[in-house]
């Protein structure tokens, strides 16, 4: 039982593992080496201080027009990045889609690496082309779009980059909070579309899997052996009353079951906000939506032979092993550290970015 319990705990780790280990110190540490080499520069002599001084007016007089760390970007990068920042998503989506079909992540620059281990598991897949990154920082939007001109796209306001990595924080839930936002305003577009976490890695082709005409398809986040055979329905609800659905791959057909489930998750989601005790992230609020549009939404459990979570795939190899063959795209969730989950993804083959890079739309980042 307390197995169990602790695998709750873990779900969703593409963040409750790597922005907490995520080292952002090394900024600090650079400021502080700034400092002290400056109080021993300033002990060598006047001249030294005089020239420190102009430094500094010089820095006075032009830093009032400097407002924000966006307008330096704004100042010091190519024109074509102030393009991007006008870039909407109803353009990329036009941009990008293929047969009416996106397929979207959600990125901040702290995983890029984690972008182009994903990105070139689908280009192996020859899906690539439909891929539309929806940046959280312009340092994001910017770097894609460099390399890949058109898709990325970002959805202002970006968010704040410290805040936004801390998993369990405010800044953390606004970020994912925007969500089903961004998937609702697609759908309303009228495209089909995909959505991925980027600690994931594709094995083969998930697109005839999305069977029927169901409006939208998910998989489970239990860890816990199914049959084969299992049913593609709604499973019952588990110990916290609602259903471990994983909010990290989801795929809906524009219709107006598919929207309705996006506004209750919008709405869940406005009615538990973020506070200190319960630290939460979007996936419960994915999971009241789902219970509570039962019976008005057409939903479609995927086969968890092919859509493991990593709860089973990663720590039960009797079960991998019955099942080689089958795994249709993994996902590197219950573990906590942005290392460990690197290191896992090599262990088992999967980190493709050291030998790969060259397959990826973005090459060697
Ligand atoms: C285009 O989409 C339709 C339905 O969404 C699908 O049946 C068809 O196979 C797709 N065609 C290609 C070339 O992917
Ligand atoms: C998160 O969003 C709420 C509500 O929109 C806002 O009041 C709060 O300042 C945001 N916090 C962070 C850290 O982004
Ligand atoms: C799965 O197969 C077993 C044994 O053949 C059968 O009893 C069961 O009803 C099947 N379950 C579903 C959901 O089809
Ligand atoms: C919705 O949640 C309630 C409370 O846990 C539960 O009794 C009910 O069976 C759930 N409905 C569905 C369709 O899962
Ligand atoms: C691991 O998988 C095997 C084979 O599917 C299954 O029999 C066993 O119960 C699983 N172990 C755990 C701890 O879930």
């Amino acid at each position: 039982m307390s197995k169990k319990m602790s695998a709750f705990l873990h779900q969703r780790p593409l963040y409750s593992s790597s922005p907490e280990s995520y080292d952002l110190s090394p900024r600090s540490r650079q400021d502080h080496q700034k400092t002290s080499s400056s109080a021993a520069f300033l002990s060598r002599g006047p001249a030294l201080v005089l020239l420190l001084l102009s430094l500094l007016v010089i820095l006075g007089v032009v830093f009032p027009y400097v407002q924000s760390p966006n307008s330096l970007i704004f100042f010091t990068s190519r024109s074509s990045d102030s393009k991007w920042r006008s870039y909407t998503l109803s353009e990329a989506a036009a941009y990008v889609a293929k047969n009416n079909s996106l397929i979207v992540c959600a990125v901040s620059e702290a995983y890029l690496s984690f972008l182009n281990n994903w990105l070139i598991s689908i280009a192996r897949q020859k899906h690539h082309d439909k891929v539309l990154v929806i940046a959280e920082d312009y340092a994001t939007l910017f770097k894609v779009n460099e390399r890949w001109p058109g898709h990325a796209v970002l959805v202002p306001p970006a968010l704040e980059a410290a805040a936004a990595h801390k998993f369990g924080s405010q800044g953390f839930f606004n970020f994912t909070a925007r969500r089903p936002q961004h998937l609702l305003q697609i759908l309303e577009l009228g495209y089909n579309v995909m959505y991925n976490d980027v600690d994931m890695v594709w094995l083969a082709d998930p697109f005839p899997y999305f069977e029927g005409e169901h409006d939208v398809y998910f998989m489970d986040d239990m860890a816990y052996v199914k049959p084969l055979n299992h049913s593609h329905d709604l499973p019952p609800p588990g110990k916290k009353g609602r259903t471990y659905i994983c909010s990290c791959l989801i795929y809906l057909r524009p219709t107006v079951g598919a929207k309705l489930l996006m506004n209750k998750w919008i709405e869940e989601l406005k009615d538990q906000p973020w506070s200190r005790a319960k630290k939460a992230n979007d996936q419960p609020a994915f999971n009241w939506a789902l219970n509570k549009t039962a019976g008005q939404v057409d939903v479609y459990l995927l086969p968890q032979k092919a859509f493991p979570t990593g709860g089973l795939y990663f720590r039960n190899k009797t079960w991998a092993r019955e099942t080689e063959g089958m795994h249709v795209i993994i996902h590197n969730n219950y573990i906590i550290g942005f290392e460990k989950k690197t290191k896992r993804f090599r262990d088992y083959g999967l980190w493709l970015v050291d030998e790969y890079a060259i397959e990826s739309p973005l090459g060697n980042l």
